[in-house]
């Protein structure tokens, strides 16, 4: 058994633990990380990625089959080589993990393969099969993340009963794919199967899809997706299933009415759960809170000295960039530094197409929380570069406050929404106003004019607006 001493050891190497390893060995930290698996975490290997790969490649299918004439290009003869689809989104996969690996240990960081079990507050064991490594640190930073939650009506089998993590890796088409949760998972897979040819119906227990963004950008989000020829049922709760020869029926419940839906595969997408399991953590007796997430406080400490936590195992948006910025705040906060994360300006985004992204919070949460707000909105059928690249369909929504005019929140349905979101993320950290917003010169012709336009019309001024 080898032994070896570090000033931080952090375990699972997602965009939360990966990020906070060579944070700390920037700031001159000894440093250590732990995985079990492969580098890179569910983002980079189950999650963002691969699924960012899949939605780009049938996109440009979508695009051949459905839009090229429009262009006056004309193509015969479109097919889809799925396994060729499925090798190049592994590849990218691939790149990326060895770019991790090249990032931490450029940065002087030093990886171990195996599973990371905290022993005492500064020892850890790495088990890789036979084979046990002692880790001694004042810090430990668990970032092990979260796995897909399970409906008890409907355990994973990995084949017909999936999670994300089989979605992004089917060897064929499904002729009818259900999906159960309308939510990031849920109309991001969707997209990707139903343009590989799927009938795809999506289930959704809250009255809308994509629920977390304003109620503007949900209902023509829907219309859009539904032209798109996904089938939705909101308002549903599915309450269980039986297998019927070789097909899955699901049973669900709307309005009070029984639907039956009938599906070869079921992708359940209905959120996910922290994983606080088998790394030690009961046993040292770090606290969880009442939903199974590590507790911490604002410098995302553990009731036990010299043990930290960050990313989808505690509270906050299940998201990579937040775990990332945590990585990079406790990096600083070991290291005697001021980390701090702002969770008041976190984007959010939806990689469907158009894409769905928001920053800051919607009309609705802004009612909810009594606050009176002024909101504008602007259309992309009258933007000039969304007529000219033929992606016109979308919506711009600002809200700010009615009585200071501060930017409160940004929601966008539009082609490329996730880099649209950039610009009013950093108005938004500077604390802008709405006003600011309207002022900047946004170049012309682009997208982007039309989150001027929005701005503008918080107070009636839009001109490009009817
Ligand atoms: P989610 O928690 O965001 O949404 C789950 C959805 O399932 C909700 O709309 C919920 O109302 C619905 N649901 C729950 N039980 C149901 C039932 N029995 N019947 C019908 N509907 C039901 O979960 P999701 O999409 O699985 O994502 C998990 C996490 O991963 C989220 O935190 C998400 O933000 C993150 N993620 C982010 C991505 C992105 O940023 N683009 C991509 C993929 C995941």
């Amino acid at each position: 058994m080898r032994e070896h001493v570090f000033d931080v050891v952090v375990i699972g190497s997602g965009p939360g633990g990966y990020v906070a390893a060579i944070r700390a060995s920037q700031l001159g930290l000894k440093t250590a990380l732990l995985e079990k698996g492969e580098l890179g975490g569910t983002c980079l290997n189950v999650g963002c990625i691969p699924s960012k790969a899949l939605l780009h490649s049938t996109e440009m299918l979508h695009f051949a089959e459905k839009k090229a004439a429009n262009h006056g290009i004309q193509f015969s003869g479109i097919s889809m080589d799925l396994s060729q689809t499925m090798k190049r989104k592994d590849t990218v996969v691939e790149t990326l993990r060895k770019g991790v690996r090249a990032l931490v240990t450029k940065k002087g960081g030093s990886i171990f393969e195996g599973l990371g079990i905290i022993q005492n507050p500064d020892t850890i064991v790495v088990k890789k099969g036979e084979e046990e490594t002692i880790l001694t640190a004042k810090n430990i930073i668990v970032a092990t993340g979260s796995t897909p939650i399970e409906l008890s009506f409907l355990p994973y089998d990995g084949k017909t009963v999936v999670s994300s993590d089989q979605a992004i890796a089917f060897d064929s088409v499904p002729a009818e794919l259900a999906v159960i949760g309308a939510s990031a998972i849920g109309l991001e897979l969707s997209s990707v199967w139903a343009r590989l040819g799927s009938k795809v119906t999506v289930i959704e227990y809250l009255p809308k899809i994509a629920p977390s963004f304003d109620d503007d950008i949900c209902k023509l989000s829907e219309r859009v997706f539904k032209r798109q020829g996904l089938i939705f049922h909101t308002g549903t709760k599915v309450t269980g299933a039986e297998s019927k020869r070789d097909k899955l029926v699901l049973t669900a419940e709307k309005n009070g009415k029984d639907v039956r839906i009938e599906a070869d595969i079921v992708l359940v997408a209905v959120g996910r759960k922290p994983n606080t399991k088998n790394t030690g953590l009961e046993s040292v007796g770090v606290k969880l809170d009442d939903k199974g997430r590590i507790q911490i406080d604002q410098h995302f400490k553990t009731n036990i000295p010299g043990i930290y936590a960050i990313g989808d195992v505690v509270a906050g948006p299940m998201l990579a960039h937040k775990a990332e910025e945590e990585g990079v705040a406790v990096a600083e906060i070991i290291a005697g530094k001021a980390g701090h994360v702002n969770y008041e300006v976190i984007p959010n985004v939806i990689y469907t197409d158009p894409e769905i992204a928001s920053v800051g919070i919607s009309e609705q949460e802004a009612k909810e929380q009594g606050i009176e707000v002024v909101t504008g909105k602007f259309n992309l059928s009258a933007n000039g570069r969304a007529i000219a690249s033929d992606v016109t369909e979308g919506l711009v929504k600002v809200i700010a406050d009615a009585k200071t005019d501060k930017l409160l929140g940004v929601q966008i349905l539009a082609h490329n929404a996730s880099e649209l979101i950039a610009a009013s993320v950093t108005h938004m950290e500077y604390g802008g106003s709405a006003e600011d917003l309207a002022r900047t010169i946004h170049a012309h012709p682009s997208l982007s004019e039309s989150i001027k336009e929005a701005a503008l019309d918080v107070d009636g001024r839009g001109i490009h607006s009817l």
